[in-house]
């Protein structure tokens, strides 16, 4: 099968500027955590792609140790790279990340050059790339010396690596560090990666501002909690879902919980009051601040993806609805 993308994929989506950067992203990206791994099927995770592509979506997001297992979903990425999107790769923004752990031993995690150049090296080579245009570092280290970790970013752009770099879970400190740093090197920080959604508000104490202050963009990841912020919790918990995949022990904390789920309810109905799933809703509650250029999603399904974008239709929030919502948040 060969693919060709939709000629109309450019028509609709309207791009926003990344910080103070000349590059644009998409309001709406994919990340590959999960879906896209070893574990997971291949032609589904390769139509999702293609899907996203033709509906205007120009940003994958990846990392090392996206699969599981580690490094499968730059795999499948690699392998769907070389057979669909080859020819477009100049219209394609492909992020990837080092800071977790990725493999055994004293340099296979956190934020020494010898680690994220290493790792760098082999994304690219999994993902069969020369470059890619995002390169982050995914959490901050304790224990390296800023320095030396935006250094290596730094080092990663001038040998060719990675046109831009990033920052991800950085606080509003190391951030403001972090962009000082990199300013002085040369290598302005362009993006700030942090978790965004309904129940997790953390960069709106700080990190926005200083984000705004220093024309860094921001990429808002696991707009819908992971899917608690859909409708599909709400009767029961599906088999296919991440939830049970997963026992309920997902990342970050998230659980589908009975509170959550009441909150989720009653959220549901300003969504379908506004003509929009629970999923666009949520999606767009975070594109709501100036600040964030884009929403980082992730997807199992093809309709994920389209119901995504067309949250996009209706992005505006009356004073009613914010105050309706924060209530609802706030209990
Ligand atoms: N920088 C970091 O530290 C970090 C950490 C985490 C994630 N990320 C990035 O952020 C991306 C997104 O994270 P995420 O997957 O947690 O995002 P999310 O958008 O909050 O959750 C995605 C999940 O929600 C469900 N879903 C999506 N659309 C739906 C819809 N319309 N109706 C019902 N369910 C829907 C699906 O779950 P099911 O699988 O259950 O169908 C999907 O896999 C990742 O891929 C990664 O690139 C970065």
């Amino acid at each position: 099968m060969t693919y060709l993308p939709a000629e109309t994929r450019y028509d609709n989506m309207q791009y926003r500027r990344t910080g103070r950067s000349g590059l644009k992203l998409p309001p709406v990206s994919l990340g590959l955590w999960y879906n896209f791994g070893g574990v997971d099927v291949f032609e589904n995770g390769r139509a999702i792609l293609h899907r996203a592509f033709d509906l205007g979506i120009t940003h994958f997001d990846l990392a090392n140790n996206y699969g599981p297992p580690y490094g499968s979903a730059e795999e499948n990425f690699g392998r769907i790279f070389a057979k669909d999107f080859k020819p477009y790769r100049d219209q394609l923004i492909i992020s990837s990340k080092a800071g977790y752990d990725m493999w055994p031993g004293p340099y296979g995690e956190w934020g020494s050059r010898k680690y994220l150049v290493a790792s760098c090296d082999q994304s690219l080579k999994r993902m069969g790339l020369d470059y890619v245009d995002i390169f982050y570092h995914h959490r901050p280290d304790p224990d390296t010396p800023l320095e030396e970790t935006m250094g290596a970013l730094d080092f990663i752009v001038r040998s060719g690596r990675a046109l831009y770099v990033g920052i991800s879970t950085y606080s509003p400190e190391q951030t403001r560090q972090a962009a000082q740093i990199l300013r002085q090197l040369g290598t302005p920080c362009l993006i700030h990666q942090p978790r965004y959604n309904m129940f997790d508000r953390w960069i709106e104490d700080g990190l926005l501002d200083v984000l705004t202050e220093e024309g860094i963009g921001c990429i808002g990841f696991s707009p819908l909690a992971q899917g608690i912020l859909t409708n599909k919790y709400l009767q029961d918990v599906p088999d296919d879902s991440r939830a049970a995949r997963y026992e309920n022990q997902l990342h970050w904390g998230d659980k589908v919980t009975q509170d959550r789920l009441a909150k989720v309810r009653r959220l549901n109905e300003l969504a379908q009051a506004r003509g929009q799933t629970m999923a666009q809703f949520a999606i767009a509650w975070t594109l709501r601040l100036p600040a964030m250029t884009s929403s980082l999603i992730g997807a199992s399904k093809i309709r994920h993806v389209e119901e995504a974008v067309a949250a996009l239709d209706n992005l505006a929030f009356s004073d009613e609805e914010t105050a309706v919502i924060e209530g609802i948040l706030a209990e």
